[in-house]
């Protein structure tokens, strides 16, 4: 376990604004004692977007980013994108995101969801912040519409694709997230590619309230678990927790433009 104070810990991409969280304090509060300095909370539709942004002028540690889902795409009217051109101007806006395509679920016809990831991603070049990219089986058209947009500056969230595809997301200017799907036991694919894809390029997180790293998973989970999700790193790029702690943590600054 890192010990607080030894190093500064960033998860960069939690949902306080979940409605799982109404201990949202006391979750605060475990994630400062396990060491971590900064929780970007992340949006995925307006109302969770400006949850985040509340929870931000709450909490020191808390930084929030706005963005529409592609699982709510559908909702990514005229009017929603303005609403989220506005909020994206708060000073605790750190990005736009998440944002991208989910050809997994499909929750939002697939035209919608690429008009909705081509409007935000313009959006954010206007406004000249970071982008947080989802993608699940939809590889081929994301980095299509990611390099319409290059050179870009933000985070490939929830990576689980290929070598080759982690390269071309660092070509676009991009951070590769890895999260607690590293620790799956059946995971050994992915683990592979940890290995390959330098530490210099590497950013964790935890999704929260998903994807509980092992052994948590199937519980809720939380920024303080982002602990077992460095410690699984660190074991695979073979180096030293602290080491792995100090790297990722100035990844995740330069991705989002922090302090
Ligand atoms: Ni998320």
């Amino acid at each position: 376990m890192i010990k607080r104070d030894s190093v500064e810990l960033i998860d960069t991409h939690c949902h306080l604004n979940d409605e799982q969280y109404e201990d949202v304090a006391a979750v605060i509060e475990r994630a400062w004692s396990a060491g971590l300095v900064q929780l970007i909370n992340i949006g995925y539709d307006v109302d969770s977007s400006k949850k985040a942004i509340e929870q931000a002028s709450m909490y020191p540690s808390v930084k929030a980013t706005v963005g529409i889902h592609p699982h709510d795409a559908g909702t990514a009217t005229e009017a929603a994108l303005e609403e989220i051109e506005s909020l994206a101007t708060a000073e605790s806006v750190v990005a736009l995101g998440e944002i991208g395509l989910d050809y997994y679920y499909d929750n939002s016809p697939r035209e919608l969801q690429r008009k909705a990831f081509r409007r935000q991603m313009a959006l954010a070049k206007q406004l000249q912040l970071p982008v947080v990219i989802h993608s699940r089986k939809a590889t081929r058209d994301t980095l299509e519409i990611l390099r319409e947009y290059a050179p870009l500056q933000g985070i490939m969230h929830c990576f689980s694709g290929s070598l080759e595809t982690a390269q071309i997301c660092v070509d676009l200017g991009l951070y590769v997230a890895f999260g607690g799907a590293i620790t799956f036991k059946n995971a050994a694919r992915l683990r592979e590619v940890v290995a390959k894809v330098p530490l210099e390029y590497i950013v964790v997180e935890t999704d929260c309230p998903y994807l509980s790293p092992e052994p948590l998973r199937g519980k809720r989970n939380e920024p303080a678990n982002l602990q077992l999700i460095l410690a699984k790193l660190a074991e695979v790029k073979q180096v030293s927790l602290i080491d792995a702690a100090r790297v990722t943590t100035c990844n995740a600054r330069t991705a989002f433009g922090l302090d």
